[in-house]
């Protein structure tokens, strides 16, 4: 027995130079045929991904979250802004990416080249608490939002999605960006967390509170084993949107769920 023939009743996937022959053998389930479409999609072209959000909302604004409304005066001077950063950025082949909210596409509009809109880049779905402040939840469902607080990234919104769910609705994006070489993705903060953590490689409890501030493009590039981030404001002011985790809060919902389960055991 010489050569691969050792080989040929093993599940594998053999890469020639870079990705110019691929040589697949026994792929057996979902999951195999899943990393064989992954690893021929991935490259090593230089290339720079650029993750934003859209300028800042009339919602941004009064801190409603969700929503679909347009931009505010700043979120417009944001979308201009943006237009020239990308403009000094060279690209001749950059392909911009949106959402289908009214939001993304008012600042893609104002870079005035062509854009595509997808589907699964819009924001993550609130359920009964989209266009309410986190005040108005924390009052009309105070047991909703201290779950939330608990366990953010797998907490699902009731008729709505969790961070867990948006990273699933994310993954035809993931696979094309990788396919892709020069993008500006214009999203939203949640959908941001979720790009940013898979080129980053950050853990589930991190995700959803990563810092992706209004008016402030990444600039992400792949280089060996992960990617070099550069963070540029664009010199516009605009709302903060980010809610930091509780810590002491949180800390006190869970020992209330510690009591509550002492309390069950020494009822049984
Ligand atoms: O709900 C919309 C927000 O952009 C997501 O923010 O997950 O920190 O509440 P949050």
């Amino acid at each position: 027995m010489g050569g691969d023939s050792g080989l040929r009743n093993l599940s594998y996937i053999k890469i020639f130079n870079v990705g110019s022959r691929y040589l697949v053998n026994r792929v057996q389930d979902h999951i195999q045929s899943r990393i064989v479409y992954y690893l021929m999609n991935i490259h090593v072209t230089p290339r720079s991904i650029y993750l934003c959000r859209h300028g800042e909302s009339e919602l941004n604004l009064v801190g409603r979250i969700g929503g679909d409304s347009g931009l505010s005066s700043r979120g417009a001077k944001f979308a201009s802004a943006l237009g020239v950063y990308m403009r000094g950025q060279c690209i001749t082949d950059l392909k911009v990416w949106t959402s289908h909210m009214k939001r993304t596409i008012q600042t893609a509009e104002a870079l005035g080249v062509q854009y595509e809109q997808w589907k699964a880049l819009n924001e993550i779905d609130a359920g009964v608490c989209e266009d309410m402040t986190y005040e108005e939840i924390q009052q009309n469902y105070p047991g909703e939002f201290a779950l939330r607080d608990q366990d953010k990234y797998r907490y699902r919104y009731p008729k709505g999605e969790s961070y867990e769910d948006l990273v699933q609705r994310l993954e035809p994006v993931i696979m094309e960006l990788e396919r892709q070489e020069n993008v500006l993705v214009i999203c939203h903060q949640a959908v941001m967390r979720c790009l940013l953590a898979y080129f980053l490689n950050k853990s589930a409890d991190e995700l959803p509170y990563l810092k992706c501030p209004l008016h402030t493009v990444l600039k992400l590039t792949p280089v060996a084993y992960g990617c070099k981030v550069e963070s540029v404001f664009l010199n516009v002011e605009a709302v903060n949107t980010h809610r930091d985790k509780p810590e002491s809060e949180t800390g006190q919902t869970q020992r209330c769920v510690i009591t509550n389960k002492m309390l069950l055991h020494a009822e049984d």
